[in-house]
């Protein structure tokens, strides 16, 4: 990758920018600032002394120490001009408080002449050739002078220049210190972020033993749990995917292998009628065993990918038990199980009506199924306000505390019960009763098993509860 497109390089260039921009900033304002105030303060101190050396040379004009004490007072040259033409205003020094020194530099001082022209004190800073100066002029009129005071600024501005060099000292060491800085951070970040693109790669790629950690509770921390988390659901989702096509073909197999014995046996010509018939039936039990799991392989696969609909509507559960209670009746003859229905009344519950019977069917069928031929099996629904529920209770040995928690899972068969189903029953109707808004309820004790599916009431169920007596006052 281009290092300048890098995280890391675009957040320490911002940065440096930033302190470039406030370093720039602070640079214009304050140094120009500082100045002006500087020479304005030195400006104002020299105005301040204007009467009182208005007032002392109006006294004595002839004074010969006026100027030298002048000086020592305001810490400036005092330099007197006459004006020696109104137009254009020329001004020429007479006397001022430095003896021995060139008093010609002050000839048509700018300020000394302005002043001149305008009969007002005036103030400015004129730059000679022995440094620079704050001038303040006042004008004397009546004897057509004009009394200057220009003190030197050279110790104010090497003042600010000071002030510019440390600014400036600063500015690069804080400079130096934000690329260190953001440099450092970014690069520490960048590390983090390259850290989560391994991650998403190396889950991308299927591997999910890998742990994420970042223990940092900023956003980038944040992100590598929910990574995290992503890689568990994962590594889980593809576990469960795996044992499901091994579980899936593992029945698959098995009457598949046993309809090509049986295949293999029927060629034999020699074969007597009635055990031909034998294998034939025994042939038509294993492929309605295939076709049953092919069935209950679509449901799940459906119900993983969230295309199974149900419906939401009124379910009379007392005529679909009755219903479900005939459909077996034959079964149950067969097998030697007294199998009832107990009537409780109409009772309305929400859902699908052939997913119902369908959850029925399954617990029916186990009822039947998983115990001992002459166990009685009992069909029966209840309804309140909130729920309605459709209950089938056997006779049998129960479900073992071992076996209670993991009976829902696919493919999950009881210890003793391997041989039969797939153990795919119980887990579809699970699933179902919880896509209408259901639960499958198990209670189970040696001599009395119940599973019972409970579903939101429906409006009958409601309307069947009795109207509250009208208050006749
Ligand atoms: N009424 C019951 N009495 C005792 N054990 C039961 C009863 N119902 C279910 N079981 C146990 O629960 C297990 C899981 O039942 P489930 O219906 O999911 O699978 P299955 O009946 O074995 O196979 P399938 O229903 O897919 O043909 C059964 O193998 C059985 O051990
Ligand atoms: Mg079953």
């Amino acid at each position: 990758m281009n290092p300048v497109r890098t995280v890391g390089a675009r957040l320490s260039l911002a940065l440096l920018g930033v302190v470039a921009l406030v370093l720039g900033l602070v640079y214009v304002i304050v140094v120009p600032s500082l100045k002006n105030r500087l020479v304005d303060a030195r400006l104002n101190d020299l105005a301040h002394a204007r009467n009182a050396l208005v007032a002392e040379y109006e006294l004595q004009p002839n004074d010969p120490d006026f100027f030298s004490n002048a000086a020592a007072s305001t810490n400036a040259r005092v330099v007197l001009l006459t004006v020696v033409s109104q137009s254009p205003t020329l001004v020429t020094p007479t006397q001022w408080s430095l003896p021995g020194r060139s008093a010609k530099a002050y000839t048509d001082d700018p300020v000394a002449s302005l002043s001149a022209r305008t009969s007002q004190l005036e103030r400015g800073t004129v730059s000679r050739n022995d440094g620079e100066f704050a001038e303040v002029a006042i004008p004397l009129p009546r004897r057509s002078e004009v009394l200057l005071l220009a003190a030197p600024l050279h110790d104010a501005l090497a003042d600010v220049s000071a002030v510019q060099r440390r600014m400036l000292l600063a500015g690069g060491l804080a400079f130096v210190v934000a690329l260190l800085v953001g440099y450092g951070a970014a690069r520490l970040f960048a590390r983090r972020i390259r850290r989560l693109e391994r991650a998403a790669d190396r889950i991308a790629g299927g591997r999910f033993d890998q742990q994420i950690a970042d223990r940092s509770a900023d956003e980038l921390g944040e992100l590598a749990r929910a990574f995290d988390r992503m890689r568990t659901r994962l590594a889980g989702l593809d576990h469960a995917r795996r044992e499901f096509v091994a579980n899936a073909s593992h029945e698959l197999r098995t009457p598949l292998f046993s309809l090509g014995g049986f295949l293999e046996l029927l060629e034999d010509e020699d074969l007597d009628e009635p055990t031909r018939r034998e294998f034939l039936d025994t042939m038509a039990e294993q492929v309605r065993r295939l076709t049953k799991l092919a069935d209950d392989l679509l449901d799940l696969s459906k119900l993983d990918a969230g295309r199974l609909h149900v419906e939401t509507q009124p379910v009379e559960l007392e005529s679909l038990a009755a219903s479900a209670v005939d459909e077996f009746a034959g079964v149950a003859r067969a097998l030697d199980h007294p199998l009832e229905y107990a009537s409780n009344g109409s009772v309305v519950s929400r859902g699908d009506p052939q997913r119902v019977f369908q959850i029925v069917r399954i617990l029916l069928e186990n009822a039947l199924v998983h115990t001992p031929p002459g166990t009685p099996v009992e069909v029966s629904v209840r309804g309140t306000d909130m729920f309605a529920e459709i209950t089938v209770r056997d006779g049998g040995p129960g479900v073992g505390a071992e076996d209670r928690s993991a009976l829902f899972e696919r493919f999950y068969r009881g210890e003793s019960t391997k041989a039969s189903g797939s153990g795919l029953g119980l887990a579809i109707a699970k699933e179902l009763a919880e896509l209408m808004g259901g639960r499958i309820e198990l209670d189970s004790q040696p001599g009395r098993t119940t599973f019972a599916l409970v579903l939101p009431a429906g409006q009958q169920a409601r309307e069947a509860e009795p109207e509250p007596e009208p208050v006749v006052v």
